[in-house]
């Protein structure tokens, strides 16, 4: 099976009755929104909060019930995906442009399982652009304030050459830093700086990581792997 549905479908199996489920965006979590799809047609009674306009749709057409974020005391667990995740559990998230209310629903999470192939294990965060929210007005401003921090930063296109929008209606720049040593200051000089509206990095949200391998699935527990702080 390929790897990123294998870590999926291994999260979404844990989901019990009565659960808030967070819905997370991008190629894996696809899978496990499919499978807990499947699990409610077969009677599992969950309620989902979906972390994209794209997931909510996806939702919608595989009969999963939602519930606003706003209206949940909490969720129970939320399932989604990463860019990179290092070992850590420091993650670059964004990559397909949620990482705002992927944070939004992360944070207000009891649990969150991170699923992914073994290809998002790194050793360092940096390999990959770190996508960063910025509002409309003046992104050009943000861009430069922000290559001023050691980066290049790219405006995201979608693949139709127009300008990428957020479900926000901002824009996403993919910033180049190289190897990133302190993700979690790093993010928070990022979010100093007006225009910014949210970064991709996640240096504290992760619980669980489920990883897809040739050999089948491998979790990590983050309290087997306490957090280095940065
Ligand atoms: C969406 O904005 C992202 O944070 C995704 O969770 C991340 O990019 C992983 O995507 P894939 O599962 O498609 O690799």
């Amino acid at each position: 099976m390929d790897k990123k549905r294998l870590a999926a479908e291994h999260a979404a199996d844990r989901i019990q009755d009565g659960m808030i489920v967070g819905l997370g965006t991008g190629s894996t979590a696809y899978w496990a929104i499919q499978k807990l799809g499947q699990r409610v047609r077969e009677g599992l009674r969950i309620r989902g909060v979906p972390t994209s306009e794209h997931s909510k749709q996806l939702a919608v057409e595989l009969g999963i019930p939602l519930v606003n974020l706003a209206d949940v005391e909490q969720v129970d667990v939320t399932i989604d995906g990463a860019d990179e995740i290092d070992p850590d559990f420091h993650l670059i998230k964004g990559g397909g442009g949620a990482l705002f209310r992927e944070k939004m629903v992360a944070q207000h999470s009891k649990t969150v399982i991170i699923i992914a192939d073994d290809s998002k294990l790194v050793e360092r965060l940096g390999a990959f652009p770190l996508p960063v929210e910025v509002v409309p007005f003046g992104w050009e401003i943000t861009a430069k304030r922000i290559e001023r921090l050691g980066c290049t930063a790219a405006l995201r296109r979608a693949a139709n050459g127009d300008v990428f929008a957020t479900d926000n209606g901002n824009r996403i720049l993919d910033c180049r830093f190289g190897r990133i040593e302190a993700p979690a200051s790093l993010h928070q000089t990022l979010k100093m700086l007006t225009g910014v509206v949210e970064t991709g990095l996640f240096p504290h949200e992760a619980d669980h990581v489920v990883i897809g391998t040739a050999d089948g699935v491998v979790q990590k527990d983050r309290h087997a792997h306490p957090r280095a702080e940065s």
